[in-house]
């Protein structure tokens, strides 16, 4: 990849200035006093100097990523593991005891005790989708700061309720988007943003992620250890008609959001960062399904999405089967300007080409532990402003996910071949018939060629109201029925 001896010293000077930030933060909390506090409507969480006790709730793949955050390190103890599958609950608490010297954390099943319990300062939530809004919800009333997983919601009127609980309750509130904490990243975007690629008319984001069929949609049984009432929380009670229990919930929409909300999420994010729109959009579009085999999962495995902000445009495409990458990228973002256009090929590194496709300048640098210190920086300062990814940022890109998905949901079954021309309303620079194009010929590659396929309505949005406009089906879809005691509280009742 090209490198410039004086983009290796910007980018140098820039981690050293964003390291300098964080130090300068840093030591202005050991002088931080009390009486800051006083501007809280609440009691805080924890005081400057003392270890944050922190609760993971949901102890997957990805709960373990969180024990790697917060056990055994100099600001953070892991004193709860929070899972109602007891086998992975108690497995967690021996390997976070070995991280933390033998300090064994406590594992408690539901959710409900654990925040009863005034010791823990924050929790953070790896659980799946269905539960991230109201665990949050619950953990913020209870006084605890929350590293909440990406997506922050499973549908948009839970994500809007969440901020408005984070904010009247004063809490820290951070989502799992992590390439917001890497200096490769956020140079990147303050590159785009202070007009290095000229003016940016379309992001594209890639979720290219070869996703095997998931097997035969049976009826299963619930492994034993697991309390399926208290995993399936606010999502009905039905049964398991997927053979692998945990993490392919993800497939299904009672619990997860697609891929658009698993991997998706985190180039949605980017895309609308790099876009510079803190909203949902003007309209949104989509057409895809689930191609190539038949099994017990519900998402789209193929998918583009257009959000329309006026004269830009958000692109996104979905591959779930196997395909070579587009301009580099696989997993990643294309946001295409008047000079040029920046191919960001993870989640801190990429390359900006100029309109020639000469590579110009490169970004570099970062993990997932940026991440986890941005977070307890804010909790010690009690500050949300500190966050690189507040939960109003995770709010909007999460309901993008949403959208899509909704306009998908409400598509009309057509043959592949009459796709093309249902596009000819759908208008605007990031081009949706030759990305259609390109998909035709991806599914062709894969030997799908007769297929049925849901082109969904173009949906105008009131981007203030976070509603659709003139569409009430599409507005039931902003929300879900709740289960019984599981139920989002109303706006006035947070
Ligand atoms: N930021 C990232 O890069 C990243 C990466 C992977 C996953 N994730 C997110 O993390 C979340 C978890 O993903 P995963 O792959 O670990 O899923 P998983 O299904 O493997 O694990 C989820 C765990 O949560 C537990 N759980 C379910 N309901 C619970 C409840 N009410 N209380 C306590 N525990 C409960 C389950 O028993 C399970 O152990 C997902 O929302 C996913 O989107 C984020």
């Amino acid at each position: 990849m090209y490198s410039s001896r004086s983009n290796n010293a910007s980018r140098r000077e820039f981690l050293e200035r964003s390291m300098l930030t964080t130090a300068a933060i840093l030591a202005a909390q050991s002088r931080f006093s009390a009486s800051a506090y006083a501007q809280d409507n609440f009691t805080p969480s924890v005081s400057p100097n003392e270890q944050i006790h922190v609760a993971v709730i949901g102890a997957g793949g990805r709960g373990q990523s969180h024990v790697g955050g917060f056990a055994g390190k100099s600001g953070t103890t892991v004193t709860h593991i929070c899972d109602c599958d007891e086998k992975a609950g108690q497995k967690t608490c021996e390997s976070v005891a070995e991280k933390q010297g033998g300090k064994k954390p406590v594992w408690v099943k539901d959710v409900r005790k654990l925040l009863e319990d005034k010791s823990i300062n924050a929790v953070s939530i790896a659980t799946p989708n269905h539960w991230h809004s109201l665990g949050a919800i619950w953990a913020v009333q209870a006084g605890k700061d929350v590293y909440v997983e990406k997506p922050v919601s499973h549908n948009v009127l839970e994500g809007r309720r969440l901020v408005q609980t984070a904010r009247k309750y004063n809490r820290i509130v951070q989502t799992g988007t992590q390439s917001r904490s890497n200096p490769g990243m956020r140079e990147a975007m303050e590159f785009i943003h202070s007009g290095g690629i000229g003016e940016v008319t379309v992001a594209r984001g890639l979720c290219y992620k070869p996703r095997a069929s998931i097997g035969a949609k049976g009826v299963y049984e619930v492994p034993k250890e697991v309390d399926f009432d208290l995993w399936s929380g606010p999502a009905p009670i039905l049964p398991l008609t997927r053979p692998r229990f945990h993490y392919d919930w993800h497939w299904q929409y009672p619990y997860g959001n697609g891929d658009l909300g698993n991997q998706g999420i985190h180039q949605m994010d980017l895309c609308r960062w790099a876009l510079n729109e803190s909203r949902l959009c003007d309209r949104t579009f989509s057409l895809g399904g689930r191609l190539g085999y038949q099994d017990a999962g519900e998402t789209a495995n193929t998918q583009l999405v257009i959000h329309d902000y006026g004269k830009k445009q958000l692109s996104f495409e979905v591959r779930g089967l196997p395909t070579p990458d587009y301009k580099g990228a696989k997993v990643g973002i294309i946001v295409e300007g008047s000079k040029g256009y920046l191919v960001m090929t993870s989640y801190q590194s990429g390359t900006v080409f100029d309109l020639d496709g000469k590579p110009i300048k490169t970004f570099e640098g970062g993990s997932d532990a940026f991440h986890y210190k941005n977070f307890e920086l804010a909790v010690r300062n009690r500050n949300h402003k500190l966050l690189n990814a507040d939960v109003e940022e995770g709010h909007y890109s999460s309901a993008l996910c949403h959208l899509g998905n909704i306009s998908l949901q409400l598509g009309e079954i057509v043959d592949g071949g009459e796709v093309a021309a249902k596009l000819a309303n759908i208008k605007g620079p990031s081009n949706v018939s030759e990305a259609w194009q390109r998909t035709a010929e991806h599914l062709k590659s894969n030997k799908v060629e007769s297929y049925k396929i849901a082109v969904g309505p173009s949906l105008e949005i009131d981007s203030v109201a976070e509603t659709f406009k003139g569409n009430e089906k599409a507005n039931t879809m902003l929300t879900r029925e709740y289960r019984k005691g599981y139920e989002i509280p109303s706006a006035s009742g947070i």
